[in-house]
Parts: C-alpha cells; structure tokens; sequence
C-alpha cells in the first residue's frame, strides 16, 4: 500500500526535542472499561506535568471519535482501526518529544500489543484502570451502562462486547481504591523511577 512513497528523513531529530524539553518523550496508554477512570486520570495527570512545564498532550477516545475517527463505530474491526490509528498519532507526539497520555477502552489486548511494538522500549507505559465492571456501572457517568442494559446500545464493552484486562501492564491503578490524586501520584513515581521525568 505504501507503493512509490519514500521515507523523507527528519531535519530535527526526537533526541534534539527531548533535549530542548529536557525529558523523555512517551505514551502513556491507559485502558479500562467506560467509566473506569481513564480521561479523569489522563486529565489530571496531564494538568501536574504541564504545570511543571513539561511538553504534554492528551488525546480522549471521545474527543478523537469527534474528528479524525469519526467514521468509526464499535465493531471489533472499527475499535481495531480506532486503536491503530490513535497508536500511529501517539507515535507522531513521541517523535515530537511530548508525553502523550491516551485514554481509549483498548479492549483487546493484540490492539495494545500493536501499538507497543510501534515504540521504542520504555517509551509505552501500559497503564491499567482497572474498577470492577459493577462500580463503573454504578458511577454510570454517561448514562451509557442503563442504555446498553436497555439493549440500546449494541457492542458495548463489558456488557456486550469483551474486554480483555491487560497482560503485563506497566502500571495498575484501581480506582475503586484509590483517590484521583492517589492514582497520579502512583503514576508520577513510576515516571520518576524510569527516569522519563525528574
Ligand atoms: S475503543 O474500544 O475503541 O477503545 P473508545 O475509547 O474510542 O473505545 O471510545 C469509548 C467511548 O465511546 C466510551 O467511553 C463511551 O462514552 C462511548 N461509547 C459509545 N458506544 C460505545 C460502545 N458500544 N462500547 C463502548 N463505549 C461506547
């Protein structure tokens, strides 16, 4: 597919960026059910790094369904392509020398794997949210939980879709104990102890 296109050599290499921002550049993948916590982890991670001057981003499963994949539904194969496109983003941000925080359900675990191998070591954090299906269904945010019981929503993850809880994630946050707070400071002390930030 790639036929007659030629790789064109960057003038300002990753190295160089990261060098300039004075960290490491990397994803941070959180993956968890709907309502598990994601987006408001990512969200307040993000808010500490950026206020401690570091170059940073965000890109939310239902901001980026709003634009680049909002021709994508929740099909298997539509979740596959949503992850491996939002993995070829997260990617540009990596060699634009930003963490880049991903907040996606991320269900299957040969999506993630997909997007780890499109990465350097240490530069795909895997980060699980886990919360117990009935908590989310509680906290229900979206109203999205009712509909699906309601047979309203087809394909929807836990309820009517898989989810397959990570393999080897870096990390494991459990919302349904820890405190928002709690969650990014355990988060921040990893990137600490890999040296991707000071
Ligand atoms: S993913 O599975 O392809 O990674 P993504 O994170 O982009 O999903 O989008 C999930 C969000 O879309 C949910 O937080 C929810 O608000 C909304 N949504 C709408 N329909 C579904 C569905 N069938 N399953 C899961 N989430 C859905």
């Amino acid at each position: 597919m790639a036929e007659n296109i030629v790789w064109h050599d960057a003038s300002v290499s990753k190295g160089e960026r990261q060098a300039r921002n004075k960290h490491k550049s990397c994803v941070l993948w959180f993956t968890g059910l709907s309502g598990s916590g994601k987006s408001t982890l990512a969200n307040a991670l993000d808010r500490k790094l950026f206020n401690e001057g570091l170059s940073t981003y965000v890109l939310d499963g239902d901001n980026v369904r709003h634009g680049l994949n909002n021709d994508l539904g929740f099909t298997d194969e539509d979740r596959q392509e949503n992850i491996r496109r939002i993995g070829e983003v997260a990617k540009l941000f990596v060699d634009a020398g930003s963490i880049v925080s991903t907040a996606f359900i991320s269900p299957f675990q040969s999506d993630r794997d997909t997007v780890r191998s499109l990465l350097g070591d240490e530069e795909f954090v895997e980060i699980y949210v886990e919360c117990e299906l009935e908590e989310c269904e509680r906290r229900d945010v979206k109203g999205l939980y009712k509909k699906a019981r309601n047979g309203e929503i087809p394909h929807f993850t836990g309820i009517s879709s898989p989810y397959e809880a990570p393999e080897g994630p870096e990390l494991v946050v459990n919302t349904g104990v820890l405190s928002v707070e709690e969650a990014v400071e355990a988060i921040v002390v990893y990137l600490r102890q890999k040296q991707l930030i000071d």
